[in-house]
């Protein structure tokens, strides 16, 4: 086949559901040999066009050509026989099994005729050929995500595809797990098949692809060779307009210690240790970034601080005040705020206005309340104040949250949560799902707060941004600390390395044991 005649070739796809056009006639070209990024704000479209291309939704228009072939997909399973397969953002994997079992789940091979020992030899080859270690024995529940992945990849090189989509693959993952995927997905190009990465990070985009697509609003804004663009080029592709990178942080001088947890520990929804022995300190005008892969007890920790979840050893104080095991509105009269993971569920209330979402904390006290009443023209005042200077953009206050977008959603959170004048503020994926203009305003908000002498504990997945505005960052591992580091001069590989539970050597690394015992 010439290098000219695309593997994979859609043409005018169009897509819609209730009320959105998710793909607006997206033509996409793909070649053998190549990584292809599909690059995309969230909502751009992305997900759905490669859903189209993996037989699980119908196009409403437009063709797919493979091979200068038509397809009609009306199915995965026709799809896969066509050599198209997909690693989907959310794994499909059978728990209680083994790598293999899950390998080959699906396919039609009469029970009568499973070798497993020979099915096993063949996932290992698999691995050995494309770097995707993983003991085809182990059962799914024992592996970390990282591994997971990479049996969903087995899964679909085991049934032969030659054009594997990947979305959002990174999201999952420690640095050092991305250098491992990226080095299997180049091995794979090299040996003539199509990759489709699917993404919304630039540096990645930028160091795994060959052509880069960019999607904005279920359109095609361009298809580029990575070669030929750079970071601000796609940021400016991806948003439509000019993106700063940088965000201010000006020096601040640490005052007086705002939160202090000793010797924490909690369990987790299903009764197992969540942490164990947690131990830091923050200082006014100081933002603390907790690092580590999702589901290592971040969560409990930002629920044990804001008074949601019960401690079973250790104390939490906040200005020097004991709060351990203390209702969330106890600790809320400690101007304590809370920019929780879950936005629609815990942060906002769905079906209420914007107006009153934004005084959820407030409205008890005057100015807001006069006695037992709520005066109504203060607090539209307020909402007003507050919609513009945190730049919320809703058709009225009177408009329900659940209708705003996901950055709008964030912006009413944290107005609420700032307008209450914080000591410490406990922001939990504060910009997780938000394009990067939403992102850039997320963070310079967090940094005023800083300024303005708050004590921040932020928890994020996004080790660039921890990097970007933490003074400090803590790397949690199966409910522990791993180690604390300056950002300033960190090495991204050691916290890689305790992202992924190996304890590091201190040298030349500012780790700061904690322990007041
Ligand atoms: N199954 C669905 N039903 C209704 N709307 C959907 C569905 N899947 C996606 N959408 C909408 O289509 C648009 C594009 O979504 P998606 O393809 O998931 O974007 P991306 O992957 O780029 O973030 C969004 O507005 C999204 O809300
Ligand atoms: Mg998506």
């Amino acid at each position: 086949m010439s290098t000219d005649t695309p593997l994979v070739r859609m043409r005018g796809i169009t897509k819609r559901f209730p009320g959105v056009l998710a793909n607006d006639h997206v033509d996409l070209e793909v070649q053998a040999g190549q990584v292809h990024a599909l690059l995309g704000e969230n909502g751009a479209g992305k997900t759905t066009l490669m859903n189209i291309l993996s037989g699980l939704y119908r196009a409403d228009e437009g063709e797919i050509y493979i091979r200068e072939r038509r397809a009609n997909l009306q199915s995965p399973r026709d799809a896969i026989a066509l050599g198209i397969g997909m690693v989907h953002q959310h794994f499909m994997l059978v728990e209680p099994q083994t790598v293999a079992e899950n390998v080959i789940l699906g396919l039609k091979t009469p029970r009568f005729f499973l070798n497993m020992a020979r099915i096993e030899g063949r996932i290992a080859e698999f691995s050995r050929q494309y770097g995707l270690q993983v003991d085809p024995r182990a059962r799914i529940w024992q592996l970390s995500v990282g591994e997971q992945q990479r049996v969903e990849i087995l899964k679909m090189l085991y049934r032969g595809v030659n054009i594997l989509i990947m979305d959002e693959p990174t999201a999952v993952l420690t640095p050092q797990e991305v250098e491992e995927l990226f080095v299997t997905l180049r091995r794979m190009a090299s040996e003539g098949k199509a990759v489709i990465f699917i993404s919304h990070k630039l540096g990645e985009v930028m160091a795994i692809s060959d052509q880069i697509t960019v999607l904005r609003g279920g359109r095609v804004v361009a298809t580029v060779s990575t070669g030929q663009t750079t970071k601000e080029e796609l940021a400016r592709m991806m948003v439509g307009r000019e993106v700063l990178f940088q965000v201010e942080k000006t020096p601040v001088e640490p005052g007086e210690i705002i939160l202090e947890v000793r010797n924490l520990r909690a369990l987790s929804d299903k009764g197992l240790p969540a942490l164990k022995d947690v131990s830091f300190t923050i200082r006014q005008g100081k933002i603390l970034g907790i690092a580590g892969v999702a589901g290592n007890g971040q969560r409990e920790l930002a629920e044990v601080i804001t008074g949601l979840r019960k401690t079973t050893e250790g104390g939490v104080f906040i200005a020097g005040c004991d709060l351990t095991n203390c209702s969330p509105r106890r600790v809320i009269r400690e101007q304590v705020s809370h920019v929780p993971g879950d936005r629609l569920g815990m942060g906002l209330v769905p079906n209420l206005a914007v107006s009153d979402n934004v005084i959820l904390k407030s409205y008890r006290d005057p100015p807001l309340a006069k006695g037992p009443f709520l005066d109504r023209p203060s607090i539209a005042r307020f909402a007003a104040r507050l919609i513009e200077a945190f730049n919320i953009a809703t058709p009225s206050q009177e408009t329900p949250v659940k209708l705003l977008s996901g950055g709008n959603l964030q912006r009413t959170i944290l107005a609420r949560e700032i307008s209450v004048g914080p000591k410490l503020m406990v922001a939990v994926h504060p910009t997780r799902g938000l394009d990067v203009g939403a992102t850039e305003s997320v963070r310079n908000l967090l940094l005023k707060q800083r300024e303005e002498g708050a004590a921040i504990l932020l928890i994020s997945e996004d080790l660039d941004e921890l990097l970007t505005i933490s003074d400090r960052v803590a790397v949690m591992y199966e409910g522990r600390i791993m180690g604390v580091v300056d950002t300033e001069g960190a090495d991204i590989e050691k916290i890689g390395l305790m992202m992924a539970g190996t304890e590091v050597q201190i040298s030349n690394f500012k780790l700061q044991t904690l322990n007041f015992k």
